[in-house]
């Protein structure tokens, strides 16, 4: 079956080349970073960038002057020296890549942006940081991997809830043995984000909208499904299999352009064509299965859902809550609130532990952002390998284009590339990472 246009069980890509697992790359006194994108998401990271000691700030490139000039502004308050800005011009984060002060870049565009901007940067010699998804077609996430294995570089994508307290703090439970073998996760990215809309003339409403009219499938699969694939170690001793997807009725977007918009207005011209909620179901080579959840629109609390089970017991998220034979009273019952203050203290993650007050005080989706930004610029000056690596980001991000496969041809199982070429039989699965400050 093609999806993007390119074989899943034999891409064209398959010459054997130096792996990425486990890269280290040379320590970095200073780590000097480019940014592409300071919108509502990349002007977060520049804020919280200056707060890290080792970080300089060289380099801004964005569409928009004011919004550039407005995060130019903070590196300036941090008291960096003005970054140069290359403004206007959809290509212009090509003659940023071109510089030679610049070690790392941070990628926060719209999505299809994502991997033509970190293979120039990679191609150029910078490690690529991405905002998720890394990619939108299978054929982009073979394209990370070939680049980032080509040019040694690090490619990670930045699934930031990997470094929530409670998925870390599960991770560490995980590995712990608590829950016994793993057999089923569930992940979500649940949000009801219909008010973007509103975002018509540029902002996230504005390029995001353009995808629920054109794609059907889970379109945001990494945030919930990020921290359930570190947990099982998929592509460290396992890996994702096959996926089938359904997408229900889309509903509710036209209904609320219709209540918002004027007859004529884009969005009620064109149409909604994506399902308002996608389910898809994965089963690992291993056995395991996950359910992963999407819908951006319709009325519901948030939820990423965050369950992982085995044959001990059972976490679920939102609102957190768990039971184990042995370790809680009974399995009928959760042990929930103010309860779990015994099991965060019994698994509290090392990171977490050292970091997390700070994080926590720096803030972004409570701490989380801070602390995956910490551990990125930590592990740069460290020669220590990411957390995350190019595998991980094809692999998670594989999970849109294969959705829509799936959804079109009637939730058909498909197929994934095994991204990393038989080497997650033999890659080691992510330690308990205990940073030494
Ligand atoms: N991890 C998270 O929690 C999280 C949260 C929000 C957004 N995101 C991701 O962050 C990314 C950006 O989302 P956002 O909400 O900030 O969108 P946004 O529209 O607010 O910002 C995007 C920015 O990219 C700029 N841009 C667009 N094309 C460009 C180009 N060719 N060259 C240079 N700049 C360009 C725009 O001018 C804009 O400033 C998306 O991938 C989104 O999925 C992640």
């Amino acid at each position: 079956m093609a999806a993007g246009g390119k074989l899943l069980s034999s891409p064209a890509t398959q010459i054997k080349r130096k792996s990425v697992a486990g890269l280290v790359t040379p320590k970095l006194d200073k780590v000097r970073v480019g940014f592409m994108g300071v919108g509502a998401r990349g002007s977060g990271h520049v804020e919280q960038m200056l707060a890290i000691q080792g970080v300089e700030v060289k380099a801004i490139c964005d569409l928009y002057q004011d919004w550039a000039e407005n995060s130019a502004k903070k590196v300036v308050e941090a008291g960096q020296p003005a970054p140069t800005l290359y403004v206007g011009d959809p290509y212009g984060y090509k003659k940023m890549n071109d510089r030679d002060d610049i070690d790392i870049v941070i990628i926060a565009t719209p999505w299809e942006w994502h991997t033509p901007m970190a293979v120039d940067a990679m191609r150029k010699g910078k490690h690529a940081f991405i905002e998720v998804p890394a990619a939108l077609t299978i054929d982009e996430a073979w394209e990370l991997v070939d680049t980032a294995e080509a040019t040694q570089c690090h490619c990670m994508m930045m699934e930031n809830v990997n470094y929530g307290r409670e998925e870390l703090m599960v991770l560490n439970m995980v590995r712990q043995g608590a829950l016994g073998e793993l057999l089923h996760g569930e992940a979500a990215y649940i949000h009801d984000l219909r008010g973007q809309m509103h975002e018509e003339k540029r902002g996230t409403g504005s390029w995001r909208t353009v995808h629920y009219m054109t794609r059907n499938g889970n379109l945001y699969p990494t945030h919930g499904l990020g921290p359930v694939a570190q947990y099982m170690n998929i592509n460290r001793g396992d890996r994702f299999d096959f996926m089938s997807s359904v997408s229900s009725n889309s509903r509710v977007r036209a209904e609320y352009a219709r209540a918002n918009f004027p007859e004529g207005h884009k969005w009620r011209k064109g149409k909604f064509v994506c399902g308002d909620i996608n389910t898809s179901i994965i089963r690992s080579v291993m056995g395991k299965t996950i359910m992963v959840q999407w819908d951006e629109q319709l009325p519901r609390p948030y939820t990423r859902h965050n369950l992982i089970q085995g044959t001990k017991g059972c976490w679920s998220g939102f609102p957190g809550k768990i039971a184990i034979e042995g370790l809680t009273k009974n399995t009928d019952s959760w042990v929930q609130g103010a309860d779990l203050a015994e099991i965060y203290k019994k698994f509290e993650h090392p990171m977490f532990v050292k970091q997390g007050e700070l994080a926590t005080k720096m803030g972004g989706h409570g701490g989380m952002d801070f602390l995956m930004l910490w551990r990125i610029v930590y592990c740069l000056r460290n020669g220590e390998p990411m957390d995350q690596d190019v595998y991980d980001a094809a692999a998670w991000s594989a999970v849109t284009p294969l959705s829509e496969l799936s959804v079109a041809n009637r939730g058909r199982s498909v197929d994934f590339p095994d991204f990393t070429r038989g080497e997650w039989k033999t890659m080691k699965p992510l330690g308990i990472v205990d940073p030494v400050i």
